[in-house]
């Protein structure tokens, strides 16, 4: 088989690949047409170069087979090189995904999402599986249910007689650093209550939003956007801000159930039976306070989105300029890759600005341009934002030099870009020609 990049392949004699669906850390997914029985299907490839985790996804996917919520396992095997192949059910989009799209949910998506997702994780606790990596990009929207994937570093907690793992400690970084409990920064073996604190930290991102914009960091995840020199370094720091902060602190304006949530999850034991139903009670009590009916509308299945035109701008913007704040920070092989295809830094397209406005006594700022170089920047720090999220799964000691030292410099220059645009806006009669 060629490159696994490349579709026309044709797996098994059945599975014609497509099209490249999104790459995670460790697979690659398709999506595939099932030729004998005539229908589109997920095809996930590992990647060669990576210590395959496929193996063992296969065996607990098995495992999980007939559970709600966890995609069909349709066919599994190994490719003429060699290559594991797990083929499931064609699934819509992932959370990440939309979340990208629309860059924070209403309280109505989440607690829908939510509510799915403790029932899946229910069942999924109740196959004596533990999923270890809950994050945005491994929950899926499909057919208006919400469903889990990649169950590429899950565990089972207990062995068949239903006895429980013995509590380790000195283990491995498990998860993603953003969404990690508590105890898999600690190096402990993880268990139920971890994916349960995964999901929370997963709710209140999607309330307060992906994206960071430095004043206003009281609204995000309050670890969004760490810094550290590497990855481990950050890992490090991010498990001490969880450790520090209370749930109320953490949780900030939210509805007081995620705090409660929190709290409850937080005082569990390695082995606890989680009571799940506490936590969907508490959330349905939650919707029906506020008059929300779990309906399976969601943000994304609304006819319309409710947002004005100006408020739609303010969003772009506030995109944009988060996304230029991630890709200073991605590694710098990924921020090589992208001036080798010339597009301006945020550095040259400040000093730009800078010229400009020195060089001429009347205010000249051109906005359409700065707009292009703005937008050119974001559609390659989404390239560098991918990576970021995709890269964390074990702890990396090699991962190399990432690029967190120009973050502060960055810190002034959009702060600066911005007050630029602002006085744009306040003189829109301004406007000349820059040399
Ligand atoms: N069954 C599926 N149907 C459609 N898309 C899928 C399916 N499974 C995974 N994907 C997409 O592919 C991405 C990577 O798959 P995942 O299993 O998470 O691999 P990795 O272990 O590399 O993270 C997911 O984030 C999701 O967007
Ligand atoms: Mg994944």
């Amino acid at each position: 088989m060629n490159s696994p990049n490349t579709p026309n392949q044709i797996i098994n004699n059945q599975f014609a690949l497509k099209k490249k669906l999104l790459a995670g850390s460790y697979g690659i997914v398709f999506e595939a047409e099932d030729l004998f029985k005539k229908q589109m299907v997920a095809v996930k490839i590992e990647k060669k170069e990576k210590n395959t985790t496929l193996d063992r996804e296969i065996h607990i996917l098995t495992r999980l087979q007939g559970t709600q919520g966890v995609p069909k396992l349709i066919w599994s095997g190994i490719n003429n090189n060699s290559t594991n192949v797990l083929v499931q059910q064609l699934l819509t989009k992932d959370i990440g995904v939309y979340l990208q799209e629309y860059r924070k949910f209403s309280l109505k998506t989440v607690l829908i999402i939510t509510d799915y997702l403790l029932q899946v994780i229910r069942r999924i606790h109740n196959k004596s599986v533990v999923h270890r990596d809950l994050k945005p990009e491994n929950i899926m929207y499909h057919q208006k249910q919400i469903y889990i994937v990649d169950f590429g570093i899950s565990k089972l907690y207990r062995d068949n007689n239903l006895k429980h793992i013995q509590f380790k400690e000195g283990r491995s970084f498990v998860g993603t650093t953003r969404y990690a409990s508590i105890a898999a920064h600690k190096g402990q073996e993880l268990g139920r209550k971890d994916d349960l604190e995964s999901l929370i930290y997963i709710d209140i991102l999607l309330l307060k939003g992906l994206y960071q914009l430095i004043y206003l960091e009281q609204r995000t995840l309050p670890w969004q956007n760490m810094l550290g020199q590497n990855n481990k370094e950050r890992q490090k720091q991010v498990g001490e801000k969880k450790m520090k902060m209370t749930p109320t602190e953490i949780c900030g304006d939210l509805p007081i159930e995620f705090q409660k949530a929190l709290d409850y999850i937080r005082s569990l034991q390695y082995q606890s039976d989680p009571d799940y139903d506490y936590l969907i009670q508490l959330f349905r009590k939650l919707a029906q306070s506020r008059k929300i009916e779990y309906d399976d509308i969601y943000d994304w299945t609304q006819q319309t989105k409710q947002t004005t035109p100006d408020n739609q701008q303010q969003e772009i913007a506030i995109k944009q300029i988060a996304s230029l704040q991630q890709f200073e920070r991605s590694p710098r092989t990924m921020q090589n890759k992208c001036q080798s295809l010339k597009v301006a830094s945020t550095q040259d397209v400040f000093q730009d600005r800078k010229k400009s406005l020195q060089n001429n006594l009347q205010l000249n700022f051109q906005q359409n341009q700065l707009n292009r170089s703005i937008q050119n920047t974001y559609v390659l720090s989404q390239i560098a934002n991918d990576y970021d999220s995709k890269q964390d799964y074990f702890s990396q000691d090699d991962v190399s030099d990432t690029l967190f030292q120009r973050y502060t410099q960055l810190k002034s220059q959009i702060l600066q870009i911005h007050h630029l645009q602002n006085i744009e806006n306040q003189n829109p009669n301004n406007k000349i020609c820059a040399s």
